[in-house]
């Protein structure tokens, strides 16, 4: 199909042409054959053409710049003056129709490529997708939760501190002497003499009270670490929620009142919470609380294991060495405290009789709550 530049001169320049004006018939002939041949060769080219990048190809190569029709337009300086108008008129109507049936060949395969692409990429919206099993909060999550929701109720901040601490947060600062027991090793995680894993969310009352001036109404919820054996009760990690509240003319009364609407709001509104004095280095008076227990109402049984009550939290009036040691004066301020462990109230709100169920990420249990 194609023509080197010089090929269609020699083949018609030994071919004798009828007349007198030999040259003129010969030129005339050859160049009005080439447009012509020219135009069909690219008209079945168009017709047989499939894609549009192959129409954009043949656009380049017959009525490009450097194209066949511009190849043959260059022997134009080679005719007379009367031929060269008459070959030019042919030559826009080759271009003409080549353009034409382009257009018209861009059309139908632009379409019939639509088509192709819509019956390729078809897909069926009606199949089920594929589904992600949606999880949930751990139920350890969910009752924190509740508990924080009713602090917050009450108007008190969630404040967070670190696990590794100081000796000086988790006992110093809560006038808790360097003899005393809890200080011991054979209890307590270190890391090196100042340093451990905070057995008591109780840190958390010294670094905010050392930070800020009352009033003071916050709750820091967090891990604590003992050493303790694993059984289906203890676990050397567990949870407690800690609570302060420090300002003016604190009372032992604002702290039980706050407690028992926790326990009523948590396990219903007959709930029934009593406290009994104890012994704690960081409050004065202190006391232990107990709830009358949910499962015999106070009758006893293997829940309560016979006593009618379960120990729930410890708690008290900050002692005012404590406030001391963290800058607030305890002729002006009062508090109170309680440091609540969260484990065993999960356990019997889940109903579970074993701690450890919680900590071992086993779907079949987890996703049961
Ligand atoms: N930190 C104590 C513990 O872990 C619990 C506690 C008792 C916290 C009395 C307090 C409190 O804030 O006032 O056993």
């Amino acid at each position: 199909m194609g023509c080197d530049e010089f090929g269609w001169y020699s083949e018609h320049m030994l071919r004798p042409k009828v007349g007198g004006a030999f040259i003129f018939v010969w030129r005339d002939f050859s160049m009005r054959e080439k447009l012509e041949q020219l135009g069909k060769q690219a008209l079945s080219a168009l017709d047989a053409a499939s894609s549009s990048v192959e129409l954009d190809e043949l656009k380049v190569r017959f009525l490009g710049k450097k194209g066949e029709l511009t190849a043959i337009l260059k022997q134009m300086g080679t005719l007379s003056a009367e031929e060269r108008p008459v070959m030019g008129a042919l030559a826009n109507e080759v271009r003409g129709r080549i353009e034409e049936r382009m257009a018209a060949r861009r059309g139908e395969i632009a379409a019939a490529e639509m088509e192709a692409k819509l019956a390729n990429e078809r897909i069926d919206v009606t199949l089920p997708g594929a589904r992600r099993p949606l999880g949930h909060r751990h139920p350890m999550t969910s009752l924190l939760d509740e508990v924080k929701d009713i602090f917050i109720g009450m108007g008190f901040e969630i404040v967070d501190g670190p696990e590794v601490e100081t000796t000086f947060y988790n006992f110093t600062a809560l006038n808790t002497s360097e003899n005393h027991p809890s200080r011991e090793p054979q209890d307590t995680f270190y890391f090196s003499d100042d340093v451990l894993l905070r057995t008591q969310t109780s840190s958390v009352q010294a670094r905010t009270m050392e930070k800020r001036q009352p009033p003071i109404r916050i709750i820091a919820p967090g891990r604590v670490y003992r050493k303790d054996e694993v059984d289906a009760t203890h676990s050397p990690m567990f949870h407690q929620v800690e609570g302060l509240v420090v300002d003016k003319g604190i009372k032992m009364t604002d702290l039980k009142g706050t407690l028992d609407l926790l326990f009523k709001q948590i396990y219903g509104n007959d709930t029934k919470v009593r406290f009994r004095p104890h012994h704690f280095p960081f409050t004065e008076p202190s006391a232990e609380m107990d709830l009358q227990c949910f499962a015999c109402h106070g009758k006893g049984c293997r829940m309560c294991k016979g006593e009618g009550w379960i120990e729930m939290l410890g708690c008290g009036m900050v002692h005012p060495n404590v406030l001391r040691i963290c800058g607030i004066d305890p002729e002006i301020y009062s508090g109170f405290a309680f440091g609540l462990g969260t484990d065993r109230m999960a356990m019997w709100r889940y109903g579970v009789n074993d701690l450890r169920l919680f900590f071992e990420n086993d779907m079949r249990f987890i996703s049961q709550f």
